[in-house]
């Protein structure tokens, strides 16, 4: 049986939710506009076309939320900064009652015993900036440290844990290549500028915290997923290296001063196009600790496409196994073998695992929500880390993903993560078997 004491005094219990997910209230208070309401506000580029409203209405009833968290017993509450609520054009003029309303959050978290971990950048990216070249533009760099300063001049005093950017794979990968997420651009080039930039941001940003905030601990947060190819044949065993190096590889390596991932993807060498000189040094930094988030098994396969990855991944869907409401292979197990692949990496000082959930469909009956699924979920998961620690393994925290049902990008309402229920015409919370569960368990 699963108790809070097999995980140490010092594990660290946290939810995770994020601005453009859950606060709502876009056009308020001086907010400028980011590049997911330029985004969502075409609900045909939603699923379902779902239009997002005010989301989980985080900036009206941060207070409630909060207070779920700490009526939970969480230790953590880690959300994100919505960029141009506090920078409305990205740069310039500071928007103050942005200010006070992250001072507000910060300091109800406090009289709460709770500890703030402040996300910088959760891919809500200013337009204005977008509309400049965004994360495309080697700019992005001066912009965000200029933001990041603001922050820890604003919010430092108080906030001593910082994750500088949530998944650089995800929306760069989506946002740059693919196109399926905001802000639609495609193509390797861009993905590639992007991401490089991305890199010199978290360095940077981690090298400016650190020269400011005494006692500072900083961190990342990294998108992971158990890789394992579809056979044996060679040519599959390659391209699930080559998945792997994607996936798991491309950002840790040059934040840590081994570079890109090159031996397995040698085109990625185009990406020395973008460089400039002194970056070598520029992109590496020693983080505190490295946040994993944890989300599922992805089977590779060999592929023409896409370009300098050669691979992909064989659907889910025509795999047979279990999936949750985005068709995702739902595998808890998959976190302790990825555990397992980052601990190769001596220069990681400790693990959170920063974000890790699933998505059911959940159904609120007499005043109850049965998502005995989730559950189950979140005790593979912690069995998982239970097991990695006895390894001694040194991750240090559980941040679920996530409080409050909430906005779920591009799927927009449908996929349901949260441990508390909420009804989106009423705002109503409902706290969800899963999250009465984590109550008992974080008390006892
Ligand atoms: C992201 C969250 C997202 C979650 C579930 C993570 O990749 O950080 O914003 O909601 O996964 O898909």
């Amino acid at each position: 049986m699963l108790k809070r004491n097999q995980f140490g005094k010092d594990f660290k219990w946290g939810v995770t939710i994020s601005a453009f997910q859950n606060e709502g209230w876009a056009n308020a208070d001086g907010k400028g506009a980011s590049i997911w309401d330029t985004f969502t506000n075409n609900t045909s580029n939603i699923n379902n076309g779902d239009e997002i409203g005010n989301a989980a209405n985080f900036y009206k009833q941060y207070e409630q939320d909060i207070l779920l968290a700490k009526q939970i017993g969480l230790d953590v509450f880690r959300f994100s900064i919505s960029w141009s609520r506090i920078l409305p054009n990205g740069t310039g003029s500071i928007n103050n009652e942005g200010i006070d309303y992250y001072n507000r959050i910060i300091d109800c978290c406090l009289s709460h015993q709770l500890t703030p971990y402040i996300t910088l950048y959760h891919w809500d990216l200013p337009q204005a900036l977008e509309d400049q070249g965004g994360w495309t533009n080697r700019q992005i760099v001066h912009w965000f440290l200029d933001y990041t300063q603001i922050c820890i001049q604003h919010f430092g005093d108080r906030v001593k844990h910082w994750v500088v950017m949530n998944e650089p794979m995800t929306f760069t990968g989506l946002g740059y290549f693919t196109g399926y997420h905001a802000p639609q651009k495609k193509g390797i080039l861009n993905f590639l500028k992007a991401a490089h930039h991305a890199v010199l941001c978290m360095a940077q940003g981690g090298r400016l915290i650190r020269n400011t905030i005494a006692n500072a601990q900083i961190g990342v947060a990294l998108s992971c997923s158990h890789v394992k190819p579809v056979d044996r044949k060679s040519k599959n065993v390659r391209a699930a290296k080559r998945m792997e190096a994607l996936l798991n590889r491309f950002f840790i390596e040059p934040l840590l001063g081994m570079g890109y991932p090159i031996d397995v993807m040698p085109a990625l060498k185009l990406i020395n196009l973008i460089f400039k000189k002194g970056d070598d040094q520029l992109m590496s930094f020693d983080f505190d600790f490295i946040g994993l988030q944890y989300y599922f098994r992805v089977v590779a396969r060999h592929s023409i496409y896409p370009p300098i990855l050669f691979a992909d991944e064989v659907p889910p869907v025509k795999r047979n196994v279990k999936l949750n409401t985005m068709n995702l292979d739902v595998y808890p197990k998959g976190l302790k073998k990825v555990l397992k692949f980052y601990t190769a990496y001596k220069k990681i000082k400790s693990f959170i695992i920063s974000e890790s959930g699933v998505c059911y469909p959940d159904y609120l009956v007499n005043g109850h929500v049965y998502d005995a699924r989730r559950l189950k979920y979140h005790q593979m998961i912690l069995k998982q880390i239970k097991k990695s620690r006895k390894q001694g393994i040194p991750v240090n925290g559980y941040f679920i993903w996530t409080l409050v049902d909430n906005f779920e990008w591009k799927e927009g309402f449908e996929p349901r993560f949260g441990i508390v229920h909420v009804d989106f015409k009423s705002q109503q919370r409902t706290i969800k078997l899963s999250g009465e569960w984590f109550r008992k368990f974080l008390h006892s």
